[in-house]
């Protein structure tokens, strides 16, 4: 049984009659999205079930900030805290329902965050505890949560349970680590690493600490020494951590790394990679011992119970970096682990109907009944989907923002998807990311750079004359100031698709006299294909590119029935 008992999605069966998406489909678009058959995101889409009743991340919008490119509101090129707050009234008339956050916490930043140096407090680059507090008070009057970024698979290496660790065998905070003796192996003289793993940029995934004689472990960078969550004092250490900023008003947490907390006790060798592909392993092996351990599942059945106490209860939205959708429906549990756990095969997918349909199909058929998918196409990490599905041409993104917007379950935007921003070429010397090489792009500095609010020289994301920390793209193209005056924007198509229900989405454009359905997509270039229900009441949107100088795209979501 699959979790939605309708479907949205196109077939290929050229039997069945299709319908150009006229005023008169668009109007009977517009019943079935009223009955229910088929539906846009905001409050749109609901549960069959319900073991615990509704969750409000269920068929809501999450928007991901990147809080450094956002918006910089003290000159220094840096988007910060007060930046989001400023930036607020946008994404309430945008209709998104929860904001995540890039790290907020104190960090050297030698992965922008992702090294967290303390658990409880604000990086000073980005501003205070009172201005998070401001954020979570003033997003939360405008109807949006506050979603923060955890980390709780590695510190900094400057993080004062690691300073300690690392100061002597017998140190209190020794256990908070992995550490292991040098292993003499053949033709070795002193001893190497105990096992075959590798960091994330290819390097052994061990460091010797000269002082004590052993090596630590990091599966990022040496500068982010993993957890061992085999000592309960790191899982109280993390209960404090959660309840501080739940008690604060967070509505949940992203969970860095969600898949990889416990290592093998062993700690053996990964076997080789044969076959599979970048979601798989890499540097030649599979991390069948160094994640995706079992023990893993216990730490988010126990977060879960703190969350679930909460009113309104709080999210758990793992990063789950995996190929495997069998594996990635385990960290639902039996609905009592993750709420929500990204699905990368689908950010992965060739952007054509068999692939998109596949990952949608076997996605909605694992999850246990009751539970949302999410469906994101970009974050900080992956090349922005307008440049990755869509080599630019602005008509694929907005087919692509249809499909993450219609989707059934939880829709995740990366901040500039609603105007299609796309990657951005950051020359090799204005680069900040020193984890790139190892995740085998040519930077992820290319989807991180500021915000394109207007055409202005600093895009409005900073002060004229300031160097932002990451070069501009092309803010004279794509800006939110000019999408936003013009109705048939790709931003107003975002917005219109969010704007909160089934009804106002399609008296918005019936409003709209001259805004045809076609011209909702991309001027007269696209046609929206709609295919009657069948039999067993399935709905299907065919979206095809027809300008004639491309094949057609058809993103398939037809989740069995
Ligand atoms: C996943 C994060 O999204 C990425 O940016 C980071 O480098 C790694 N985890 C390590 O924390
Ligand atoms: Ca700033």
């Amino acid at each position: 049984m699959t979790p939605y008992p309708t479907a949205v999605g196109s077939n290929t069966t050229a039997t069945i009659a299709r319908y150009g998406l006229t005023e008169s489909s668009l109007r009977l678009l517009g019943k079935l999205f009223k009955s229910g058959r088929i539906r846009p995101a905001a409050p749109r889409r609901t549960m069959d079930a319900k073991p615990k009743g509704p969750r409000w991340w269920h068929g809501a919008t999450l928007y991901q900030i990147y809080v450094r490119s956002w918006r910089d509101t003290n000159s220094d090129g840096y988007g910060d805290l007060p930046g989001v707050i400023a930036g607020l009234d946008y994404l309430q008339w945008l209709g998104v329902d929860a904001i995540w956050l890039s790290p907020t916490m104190p960090s050297p930043d030698e992965d922008w965050g992702y090294d967290v140096s303390d658990y409880l407090g604000v990086h000073p680059d980005l501003g205070t505890l009172a201005d998070m507090d401001k954020l979570i008070a003033e997003a939360r009057q405008r109807g949006i949560k506050i979603v923060l970024d955890l980390v709780p698979n590695h510190t900094s290496s400057a993080h004062a349970w690691f300073t300690d660790a690392r100061s002597g065998r017998e140190s209190a905070h020794r256990g908070y680590y992995v550490w292991a003796d040098p292993v003499k192996r053949e033709g070795e003289a002193g001893g190497g690493p105990p096992n075959n793993w590798r960091d994330a940029i290819g390097e052994p995934a061990w460091t010797m600490d000269d002082a004590s004689g052993q090596y630590y472990l990091h599966n990022y960078l040496p500068s982010q020494p993993d957890l061992n969550w085999w000592d309960p004092r790191v899982h109280e250490e993390f209960r404090d951590i959660i309840r501080f900023w739940f008690d604060r008003g967070v509505a949940g947490y992203r969970i860095d790394v969600a898949h990889g907390l416990y290592k093998d006790a062993l700690l053996r060798d990964n076997p080789p990679l044969i076959g599979g592909g970048r979601l798989d392993g890499g540097f030649g092996l599979r991390p069948v011992y160094s994640s995706h351990r079992p023990d893993t599942h216990g730490v988010y059945r126990d977060w879960r119970k703190i969350a679930d106490g909460y009113s309104p209860q709080r999210l758990l939205l793992g990063e789950t970096w995996m190929g495997d959708l069998g594996v990635l429906a385990s960290y639902y549990g039996q609905n009592d682990e993750l709420d929500l756990a990204f699905n990368l095969p689908f950010v992965f997918a060739e952007f054509n109907s068999g692939a998109l349909a596949g990952v949608v199909d076997e996605t909605l058929a694992k999850l246990p009944a009751g539970a949302s998918p999410v469906w994101t196409a970009s974050n900080h990490d992956i090349s922005r989907f307008p440049t990755r599905w869509g080599g630019g041409d602005e008509r694929k993104a907005r087919l692509a923002l249809l499909v993450l917007a219609t989707l059934p379950g939880t829709t995740t935007f990366y901040y500039g998807d609603e105007i299609a921003m796309t990657d951005v070429a950051v020359p090799r010397e204005l680069r900040r990311d020193r984890m790139s090489p190892g995740v085998g792009t040519e930077g992820r500095d290319a989807e991180r750079t500021p915000m394109q609010w207007d055409a202005s020289p600093s895009a409005g994301f900073t002060a004229e004359g300031v160097t932002p920390w990451l070069p501009l793209g092309d803010n004279a193209h794509r800006n939110v100031a000019a999408q936003r005056d013009d109705p048939r924007s790709t931003l107003c198509l975002v917005r219109d698709l969010l704007s909160g229900t089934d009804e106002t989405f399609f008296q918005t454009v019936s409003a709209r006299g001259s805004y045809t359905a076609a011209e909702l997509l991309w001027g007269h270039k696209f046609t929206n294909i709609f295919l009657p229900p069948t039999a067993d009441g399935i709905v299907r949107i065919d979206l095809r590119l027809i300008d004639g100088t491309e094949p057609a795209i058809l993103p398939e979501i037809a989740p069995k029935s």
